[in-house]
């Protein structure tokens, strides 16, 4: 059973942090959901709208190319559309305090980088890149929103969106667990936790490492004994963790 908290600072003001320490906050869709960006699994969530199967998945772009693509230039003009919000702020504050402060996270915008966070590990790809289908997977920055077919790499590949779909390697994972695995504090933000690898993430901290899960829902994962789950929008946990880790 995860440890619910009715206040970060019951966590917080027993942890022997410093400056040194090495902070890992684990984000989700939640992180940009007041931001204006829907979450995946939520109610009216993106997948209730979409069948992942036909958008997001390489047999989904072997299938209807044209489709994949009109599906991401969406993504993207909204994007282009919305801004961090104070908790993507109070995350780029904790790393004024704890320079080794490190995001690694699902999304697929650049809210994060967008508020001014130093370290972004992006784990399932970025929107506003592409991606050739050539062997060389050469990686462009995307200008505006729209990724059209005809859109091709230097050496005349189709471009794809830089997305990593169902059922392919997530290229970023082992750099992920490097970092996860020496860290002093993982926190964990707007995820549900449901997909893998990256949720199985939480199974490499060590054993002494804890957990705090900012969530209005409590995620299903177990298996640390020292997971702490405080109910909250992402803002107010943040902005309440920043609050007392920089003071
Ligand atoms: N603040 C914090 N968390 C929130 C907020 C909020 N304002 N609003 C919703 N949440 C939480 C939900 O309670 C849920 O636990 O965000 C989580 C969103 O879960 P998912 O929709 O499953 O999103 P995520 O976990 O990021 O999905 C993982 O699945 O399809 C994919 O590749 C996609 O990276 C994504 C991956």
């Amino acid at each position: 059973m995860n440890k619910r908290l009715n206040s970060i600072s019951e966590l917080i003001s027993r942890s022997t942090l410093n400056h040194e320490s090495s902070i890992v906050v684990f984000t989700g869709a939640g992180m940009s959901a007041e931001s204006g960006i829907s979450t995946f699994r939520d109610q009216n969530g993106l997948w209730e709208n979409h069948r992942v199967e036909d958008v997001a998945s390489i047999e989904a772009w072997d299938r209807n190319r044209a489709l994949v693509l009109d599906f991401y230039n969406q993504r993207r003009r909204q994007l282009l559309q919305v801004k961090p919000n104070k908790g993507h702020e109070a995350l780029v504050n904790i790393e004024k305090g704890f320079p080794n402060l490190q995001v690694i996270t699902q999304n697929v915008d650049d809210l994060h980088e967008r508020a001014g966070q130093t370290n972004v590990l992006h784990l399932h790809g970025q929107l506003r890149t592409s991606r050739s289908t050539g062997p060389g997977q050469e990686v462009y920055h995307i200008n505006g929103s729209e990724l059209s077919m005809g859109d091709t790499c230097s050496n005349g590949f189709q471009l794809r969106p830089n997305i990593v779909w169902f059922g392919e390697m997530v290229p970023a994972f082992e750099e992920a667990l490097s970092i996860v695995s020496q860290c002093d504090l993982l926190i964990v933000v707007g995820t549900s936790l449901a997909v893998y690898p990256a949720a199985s993430l939480l199974n490499y901290v060590s054993a002494q490492t804890d957990i705090l899960l900012i969530d209005p829902n409590e995620p299903s994962f177990r298996g640390s004994k020292h997971i702490y789950h405080f109910p909250a929008k992402a803002s107010h946990g943040l902005v309440e963790l920043a609050r007392l880790l920089m003071s």
